[in-house]
C-alpha cells in the first residue's frame, strides 16, 4: 500500500482530525500528520507547538502515525519524501470546492500526486479550528470539540 501523508494547519488538532487521522490509519495503516508551515498565514500556535499538540493527543491513541512539518508546496513534500498521496478531510460541501481546487492544483504542479478524501463523521461537519478558537475566546465550552490538552493549552494562549 502506498504511504500517506496528512497535510493541515492544525491550529489546533481538533477531534474531527482526530476522527480522520483514526479513519485513514485502518485504511493505510500509517499516517504522516503534516503541518504546512506558512509564515505568511497568522496561527495561534507556533509549528512546533501543534506537532507538540498532534503528538501528545494522538500518542495514547495510536502508534501509527508520524507528527512533522513541511515548509513550502505541498509538491515539494512529495518530491523530499516521495510519499504521493495526501488525504483530507470533507465536511460538507462548502469545502468542496476548495478541496478540488487544492486537489486539482497540485496534480498541475505534480502528476504523481493523489488527493484522497474522507467524508468526514457527521458529527464534526460544523467543526472548524477557528470556530473552536472563537469559542475558546469568549470562554465557551469547547470539550465536545478538542481533547482537553488542547482545550487547556488554548485557554492558556488566550487569557496571556
Ligand atoms: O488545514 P488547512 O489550512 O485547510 O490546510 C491547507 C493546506 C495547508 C493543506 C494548504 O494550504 C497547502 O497545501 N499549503 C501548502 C502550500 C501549497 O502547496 N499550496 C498550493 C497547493 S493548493
Amino acid at each position: 500500500m502506498d504511504p500517506v501523508f496528512y497535510p493541515g494547519s492544525f491550529d489546533p488538532i481538533t477531534y474531527g482530525h482526530i476522527d480522520i487521522i483514526e479513519r485513514a490509519i485502518k485504511v493505510f495503516g500509517f499516517v504522516r500528520v503534516v503541518i504546512m508551515d506558512n509564515p505568511k498565514k497568522s496561527t495561534l500556535f507556533t509549528v512546533d507547538e501543534r506537532i507538540d499538540l498532534i503528538r501528545e493527543c494522538l500518542s495514547p491513541i495510536t502508534s501509527n502515525f508520524e507528527a512533522e512539518k513541511h515548509d513550502g508546496l505541498l509538491v515539494d513534500y512529495c518530491e523530499k519524501t516521495g510519499i504521493y498521496t495526501a488525504i483530507r478531510g470533507l465536511r460538507a460541501l462548502t469545502d468542496f470546492d476548495y478541496e478540488f481546487q487544492m486537489a486539482l492544483t497540485n496534480k498541475a504542479l505534480n502528476d504523481k500526486v493523489e488527493s484522497v478524501l474522507f467524508i468526514a463523521n457527521v458529527k464534526h461537519t460544523f467543526l472548524s479550528s477557528s470556530l473552536v478558537k472563537e469559542i475558546a475566546q469568549f470562554d465557551g465550552d469547547i470539550s465536545e470539540f478538542v481533547p482537553p490538552l488542547v482545550a487547556q493549552k488554548l485557554k492558556a494562549k488566550l487569557i496571556i
